[in-house]
């Protein structure tokens, strides 16, 4: 079976460019974008500063030698490659499966091109349809935003070997599994941003301009954000 992940995650790679300040996402597609990411700068010398969304990220970049800066040192993000749980028509997504959500949204928030690498399956017609969407809480108040959630449908709080998992921010993650998956994601996010507790949410609209869809036949499709 063609392996999506790798075939979207090294295509990507492709993209950087000498001098830029990269993006690095979080997961098992980006771990193959890093990989020839990595490869590049040995072969080609490419130069690059990378800015990681995760400490997971942070110890691929040690791995695959790729030098990396705090999101502060730099102005702007020339390019982030990050991956995706489902995508819409629309470029809106889910994402934190990883748990990475609140990192991916700082860092595509400064860059100035988001490319988001998936296999076929994450692409969707609805969101929250195929894949619960996470919500990283503070862990005082994950009990009370629980039950405010429990209107969208079944939500469950992450856990990790019998023990509550803890995102690299030391806060909690409830996944909601929504009934008849989300009709309108901007003002879902609204919404679920305002509630006392919430750190983030893993709803991510306006903030990507490019999918590389690795397809199941091993071709890849690059759609470019209609409103972009
Ligand atoms: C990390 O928190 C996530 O947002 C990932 O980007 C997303 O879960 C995709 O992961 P995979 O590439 O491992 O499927």
């Amino acid at each position: 079976m063609t392996d999506l992940k790798r075939l979207a995650g090294e295509f990507a790679a492709q993209y950087v460019e000498s001098g830029m300040v990269v993006g690095l996402g979080t997961g098992s597609t980006v771990e193959h974008f890093l990989r020839r990411l990595g490869e590049r700068i040995r072969l080609e010398g490419l130069s690059l500063r990378g800015v990681c969304t995760s400490k997971s990220t942070e110890a691929a970049s040690i791995r695959y030698g790729i030098p990396t800066i705090a999101p502060g040192d730099a102005a702007a993000i020339d390019l982030t490659v990050d991956g995706a749980d489902e995508i819409d028509a629309a470029f809106s997504m889910i994402k934190g499966g990883g748990g990475a959500l609140l990192r991916e949204k700082v860092v595509a928030s400064l860059s100035r091109v988001e490319v988001i690498v998936v296999g076929q399956n994450k692409v969707v017609e609805k969101l929250g349809t195929t894949f619960p969407l996470p919500i990283e809480v503070v862990p005082f108040a994950a009990g009370v935003v629980r039950r405010s959630l429990e209107r969208f449908g079944n939500v469950t709080e992450r856990m990790r070997d019998g023990n509550i998992y803890l995102t690299d921010n030391g806060n909690a993650i409830l996944d909601v599994r929504f009934r008849n998956g989300i009709e309108d994601a901007a003002s879902l996010e609204t919404a679920l941003d305002r509630i006392p507790g919430v750190v983030e949410t893993g709803l991510f609209v306006g903030l990507a301009h490019r999918v590389v869809i690795a397809k199941d036949d091993g071709t890849i499709e690059v759609r470019d954000c209609p409103r972009c």
